[in-house]
């Protein structure tokens, strides 16, 4: 996996250019990205990154009628707004393209064309699909509004119910009413293609089980994350069904048939083949071929995404790729899960959560509020299963572990070196000094988990590696040998050791700190990180030589990041506590509306919903085997509309266990969380199989449930009492 000949070819999910990006969509599926293809290009791999913006789709048509402006203005606005925002945080695509650009909607149809020309892979069906007679045009999914079949919401999509989450189709609607002229939709014939993904089943399934396709090993399964593998197999469970990817739609790429006039391809059929036209416009701007990046097995295709988009990189597109032949399939998505904000989803309408370009305006008076925000985001990354951005987390990963580990001992190094060698690195006879040894094993660690996509676990090390630093420098102590003898030779060998891991840290944290590696160079009087430098620097390492020379002159020292926490300088927590006092207003403002809405003050306020339960002795509570698990499959039960059959990890074994939660979550919403389990409820059969454990929920007056998770990223089996 790490030879250096090896070709990458990293994408990440398009999004849509109908609106402002917030902090979920940057922890999901561009940061995670940015880590892994900025150290990629420190190791000297050959890598290209694309993204671009998502330009098609009912939604974008929407938000235009809603704003009174074309379609085109929407993605002008968010296309510039988006593209401009990801390069102020950071983020190093090689390239940023968009859907409507003619490169991609001709690549989108030549690919039509190839599963058309194939004759197998597609068939063409009539059926009758709602209509507008005012308007005179047939209605996608999203126009359509009515009344959800399963929760009884008035205002549910004709493909989503917002309020319970459940994929809707428009027919699944009660009183259905067009959203452009508020009449009732008739029924009218129309002609679609579907995409025949029912005759792909065999191989996707061996492929996501084994990694085996086509007789050879493709990829190494092991390496995909569970929630993913868990998502794709309950997919493949229900079995796969023609799908369609056409529709009537003005807005959007035509279908390149005569008879297909007045129809578009569905917006999920031309968007993933953006990354295609968006690596072919890089190619082009930068004289490459882009087939070396799509065609060449060596070629390492790896999709970055957020959960809700698994099975679309997983089995959809794949069998897009496989059907047209061509291409190469991905050998990894890394699917991150969902980032929650201050303990709820993050909300547009309610105002709960901060968009990206919002955070760089508020911060703008923040130091290095680029970096900050990255390392809270990376610290509590929803790699395995959702987790909670929080301003208190932000500000203790900001001072405990930026300013006190890492800006602490970069300026302290700087200054002790100016202080004792006028700035020059000191002549030392120490080679392989054991404190180096153990920094090149820190180093070599983190680039594993960096391979394996576990960037909280390498932010880790990279912490990990300053406090080694800092606890060497401690427990040396120069100032003290210096005051004894300002000649003593461990005075010269600490700080050399010390020079090196600030300049190791430097390398290291670029692809977490990409502003803050530069800085440190600066320190150390040294030019920005070059592509494939971390590789040199650690075969240098390995052979006990140092990195930065004795003699070298360093640059002066500067305080990296100024504690939000200071007594005497209120003016960085004063921008946070702007931003907790949003929130309060907000939960204010809610809470007087609906009395349940906003956890904190309804937790206060509201009454039991069932009378309390007499005492138990502790004995009984402690019969009570209870353990955190994470749910690694979901299916429905045939025949139940009620139960679903979980598997789940206990850390020490798998079990089944069947619970009655059919009608609040669809199994792919489950897949990945964590739980908490009754482990010790004596197995019974529900509906013929057999369930060993029972999982905990709470329910609130409406009977909504809500999991009892442990917090993120606790692990499996641990025992809760
Ligand atoms: O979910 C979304 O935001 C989609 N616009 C992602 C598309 S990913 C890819 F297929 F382009
Ligand atoms: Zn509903």
């Amino acid at each position: 996996m790490s030879s250096t000949t090896k070709r990458y070819l990293i994408t990440s999910a398009l999004p849509y250019a109908n609106g402002a990006l917030h902090l979920g969509h940057l922890a999901g599926a561009y940061l995670p990205a940015d880590i892994y293809v900025r150290y990629l290009r420190l190791m000297g791999r050959d890598v290209v990154w694309v993204c671009g913006s998502d330009e098609h789709g009912a939604a974008i048509t929407i938000r235009a009628k809603k704003e009174g402006i074309s379609p085109q203005e929407i993605i002008d606005k968010y296309h510039a707004l988006n593209k401009d925002t990801f390069a102020r945080l950071g983020i190093s695509f090689d390239y940023y393209h968009r859907t409507s650009a003619p490169l991609h909607h001709e690549t989108a149809q030549a690919f039509f064309l190839r599963l058309h020309e194939k004759g197998d892979e597609f068939e063409v069906r009539s059926s009758e699909q709602y209509y507008d007679e005012t308007f005179g045009q047939f209605l996608a999914d999203r126009y359509i509004k009515g009344t959800c079949p399963r929760c009884g919401h008035t205002e549910a999509y004709g493909d989503q119910c917002e309020k319970c989450g459940s994929d809707l189709s428009p027919a699944d609607l009660i009183n259905p009413v067009s959203t452009l002229s508020q009449q009732p939709p008739v029924l009218r014939q129309t002609q679609h293609w579907y995409f025949r993904l029912d005759k792909h089943g065999a191989w996707l399934r061996q492929w996501i089980e084994t990694g085996m396709l086509d007789g050879q090993l493709h990829h190494d399964p092991a390496a995909w994350r569970k929630p993913v593998i868990g998502q794709c197999l309950s997919w493949l469970n229900e079995g796969l069904q023609p799908r369609a990817i056409t529709r009537d739609l003005d807005w959007g790429i035509p279908v390149p048939l005569p008879e297909a006039a007045g129809k578009v391809l569905y917006v999920w059929f031309d968007a993933p083949i953006g990354y295609i036209s968006s690596t072919k416009q890089w190619a082009l701007e930068n004289g490459r071929r882009w087939q070396d990046y799509w065609c060449d097995p060596n070629t390492q295709l790896i999709h970055f995404i957020g959960k809700d988009n698994i099975v679309f990189h997983c089995i959809i597109f794949p069998a897009m790729l496989y059907a047209h032949g061509s291409f190469n399939l991905p050998v990894n998505v890394p699917a991150n899960q969902f980032l929650n904000f201050e303990g709820e989803k993050f909300s547009k309408s309610r105002g709960w959560g901060i968009e990206q370009h919002e955070y760089l305006e508020e911060f703008r008076d923040f130091p290095n509020a680029e970096d900050a925000l990255r390392w809270a985001l990376i610290r509590n990354m929803p790699e395995n299963s959702d987790s909670d951005f929080k301003w208190d987390l932000y500000v203790d990963f900001h001072d405990k572990e930026l300013a006190d580990n890492i800006g602490n001992f970069v300026n302290r190094v700087v200054v002790l070196s100016h202080k004792y060698f006028s700035g020059a690195t000191p002549q030392t006879t120490a080679v392989g000094h054991a404190t180096l040894q153990r920094a090149l094993e820190l180093a070599q660690l983190l680039t594993t988990e960096l391979e394996r996509f576990n960037f909280k676990n390498a932010a880790q090390l990279l912490m990990e590696l300053s406090s080694l630093g800092n606890t060497y420098l401690q427990d040396t102590s120069p100032w003290a040998l210096y005051k004894a003898d300002p000649q003593h030779p461990l005075i010269a060998e600490c700080m050399h050791v010390c020079l090196q891991i600030v300049h190791l840290l430097a390398l290291l944290c670029e692809p977490f700190l990409p502003f803050t590696s530069p800085r440190i160079r600066k320190l150390l009087a040294l030019p920005a990180v070059e592509p494939g430098e971390l590789a040199a620097a650690l075969q240098t390492l390995e052979q006990g030589q140092p990195l930065i020379m004795p003699g070298h002159m360093l640059g002066q020292p500067e305080v990296l990041f100024p504690k939000i926490m200071d007594r005497n300088d209120k003016s960085r927590l004063a921008i946070i506590e702007r931003q907790k006092q949003k929130l309060v207003q907000i939960m204010a403002n809610t809470t007087a509306a609906t009395p349940m809405a906003g956890v904190q003050l309804a937790a206060e306020t509201a009454a039991p919903l069932e009378a309390p339960k007499p005492d138990i002795a502790y004995e009984d509570f402690a019969k009570l085997d209870l353990r955190t698990a994470t749910i690694l499959a979901a299916e429905p039960i045939p025949g139940s509309d009620k139960l679903l059959k979980l598997t789940v990890d206990l850390g020490y074994e798998q079990r089944t266990v069947v619970s009655g939660i059919a009608q609040h979550f669809q199994p792919e919403e489950v897949v990945g969380k964590q739980v908490t389990l009754v482990a010790n409820l004596a197995p019974r059969k529900l509906r013929g199989v057999l369930s060993q454990g029972m999982v905990l929920m709470a329910e609130d007056a409406a009977g909504k449930l809500y999991f009892v998770s442990p917090p993120n990223a606790a692990g499996n089996g641990l025992i809760v009492k």
